[in-house]
């Protein structure tokens, strides 16, 4: 039988710890590192061995672009990371190199993969990643909103006492400043929260500027994001039908089209099953068709 591989492209402080994160929940039989500095991949890869007395489980190598040819998920967290105050959009011109060259490495290996893009502007890198590559949209997704709509929950949750296991609230749109939270649709065990609109206000900015915030404290995010990343590697390889909030390329959802956001979808064994309409309010519609409207633009400047 067939031996699960996840790839990883990016051993940064993104990749290595999900990696970690990977192996710690034995999410897979093979677990490939790969890093334009191959001493770092090498390194992690090292490290990660010499726990396997205490773990068993998956073997863990730092492998080449070659190892992409069996890869069931290729997850891309290369590139630069936000610096203090630095938005995810100002990322881009120094990504989109990087990342066309991994891509086109990529392809020479295989097109059979499901490509699972961390990298930031998280939206903007996976549109591209689909546009390049010709690869069907449903095997090429985006973080998108679900390490947001985590913050979002566990917020949402700190404020009522409620395990955020039990908190049911979407963030949607861009992983990042556009982005918008669906209060119409929150809530716990079917009921209304029961939050002012100071504590709405509150929860939602400290969920929008959640990673400023921690950037200014340690420098870099990466444990909540390798746990997102993890969550749809195991909804992919677990074949599970799980509805989560993805970077996924809209079709005439709520009037938008030609743009990846982050919507609730069905994520199995094909990667994007399919796409959850939500109900919104004519408010978070406007908000949605904006957060739209800014990727597209700046996709348009790509072109050019
Ligand atoms: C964050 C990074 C992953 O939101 O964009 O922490």
């Amino acid at each position: 039988m067939k031996k699960s591989r996840i790839v990883i492209i990016g051993t940064g402080a993104v990749g290595s710890t999900t990696a970690y994160t990977l192996l710690l929940r034995n999410r897979m039989d093979e677990l490939v590192l790969i890093d334009a500095n191959a001493d770092k991949a090498a390194g992690d890869a090292l490290d990660m061995n010499h726990g396997m007395p205490y773990l068993g489980g998956a073997k863990v190598w730092a492998g080449t672009y070659e190892d992409c040819k069996t890869a069931d998920i290729i997850i891309i967290t290369a590139g630069a990371a936000q610096k203090p105050g630095e938005s995810r959009i100002d990322l881009l011109k120094r990504n989109i190199a990087i990342f066309d060259s991994i891509i086109d490495q990529v392809l020479l290996q295989t097109r059979d993969a499901i490509l699972l893009i961390a990298s930031n502007p998280v939206d903007i890198m996976a549109y591209r990643s689909w546009k390049k590559s010709g690869l069907p949209t449903h095997r090429v997704i985006g973080s998108g909103t679900l390490l947001d709509s985590a913050r979002f929950r566990y917020l949402i949750g700190q404020k009522l006492h409620i395990d955020p296991r039990s908190v049911h609230a979407h963030i949607i749109g861009e992983h990042g400043d556009s982005e918008l939270p669906v209060w119409s649709l929150a809530n716990v065990a079917g009921t209304e929260l029961q939050l002012s609109e100071e504590d709405k206000e509150e929860i939602f900015t400290n969920t929008r500027d959640a990673a400023y915030q921690i950037i200014q404290a340690k420098g870099a995010t990466y444990y909540a994001i390798a746990l997102a990343l993890d969550r749809i590697c195991t909804a992919i390889l677990d074949d599970e039908g799980a509805v989560l909030n993805v970077s996924t390329l809209l079709e005439n959802y709520h009037g938008v089209s030609d743009a990846y956001l982050g919507i609730p979808c069905i994520i199995d064994r094909s990667g994007v099953r399919s796409t959850l309409e939500l109900s919104l309010t004519d408010h978070e519609k406007a908000l949605f068709t904006q957060s739209a409207d800014k990727m597209k633009n700046i996709l348009a400047t790509l072109e050019n």
